[in-house]
């Protein structure tokens, strides 16, 4: 078998009804996986799945509906999944917020919160209510979609960025402590990737340019860039991989 298949996986992915998390389901599904879709909306939730389940010609994708930012939902949400997929083998942290482009000092501290709930608490939360069926298994994986922002600072996503940075230590921590239960957790940083959540960035042509200049390979990446890296980290071909920052930004970081 490959070292990559995902054959028997059980893989849960908050925000995965679009964007960089659908990526990441449909292309696990194709190596194998049973997968759940889940974003605050239902019907977009189905949707994916229907869209899954129609290209692997069987049912390995299933809707649950939540909030990340509400705690029960959090609760509900790996419930579910136990009853739905009879384990969790990977967990991926990838529902995000941004409420606000800007100076620090135009930001309401309302705004601030939310970011950090979501972003932060929200993960340490998820990460523990998954972490005690791996530890007892003694195998898991768990990884939090973080971003390039949690290593270059931002003129106008600042708190942002202070969350995504907050990400690469929840993931280390878990690393430190629980390395020892065959847990691995780890965190993927993206460069700007073409979705809805960076509209706002790419659609901009003065933002856009800036960040191309800084861009090696002179373009943005597309959500499938980033699900190799998910997959690897899932299957066999990362079982070694604990407490790391997978960088995939086209080269901006290591030039920058
Ligand atoms: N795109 C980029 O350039 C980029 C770069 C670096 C890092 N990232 C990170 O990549 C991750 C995915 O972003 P994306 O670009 O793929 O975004 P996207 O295309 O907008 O997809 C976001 C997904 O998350 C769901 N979602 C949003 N808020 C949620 C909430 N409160 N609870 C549950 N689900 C929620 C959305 O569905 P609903 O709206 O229906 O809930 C959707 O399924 C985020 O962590 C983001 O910070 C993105």
């Amino acid at each position: 078998m490959s070292l990559f298949s995902l054959k028997d996986k059980s893989i849960l992915i908050t925000g995965s009804s679009k964007g960089i998390g659908k990526s990441i389901a449909h292309q696990s599904a194709l190596m194998g996986a049973n997968v759940i879709i889940s974003s605050r909306k239902l019907d977009a939730c189905e949707a994916t799945a229907k869209e899954i389940n129609d290209d692997i010609g069987e049912e390995v994708a299933f809707p649950i509906a939540c909030n990340i930012a509400d705690d029960d939902q959090l609760k509900n949400l790996v419930d579910k999944t136990i009853d739905t997929l009879g384990s969790i083998d990977t967990l991926i942290c990838n529902a995000a917020t941004n409420t606000f482009m800007g100076s620090m000092l135009d930001m309401s501290i309302e705004q601030f919160d939310k970011v950090m709930h979501n972003n932060i608490r929200s993960n340490q939360l998820l990460c523990n209510l998954c972490l005690p069926s791996m530890i007892e298994k003694e195998d898991g994986s768990i990884i939090i979609i973080s971003s390039i922002a949690a290593i270059k600072g931002s003129p106008m996503l600042g708190a942002y960025n202070i969350s995504k940075a907050a990400d690469v230590m929840i993931v280390k921590n878990i690393a430190a402590e629980f390395g020892h239960k065959n847990i691995r957790a780890n965190s993927i940083a993206p460069g700007l990737i073409k979705t809805d959540f960076a509209k706002g960035l790419w659609e901009n042509p003065d933002i856009l340019k800036a960040v191309l200049q800084t861009n090696p390979m002179k373009r943005i990446g597309d959500p499938d860039e980033i699900a190799g890296a998910a997959i690897m980290l899932s299957s066999k071909a990362g079982n070694y991989i604990n407490g790391q920052t997978i960088v995939i930004d086209g080269g901006t970081i290591a030039v920058g």
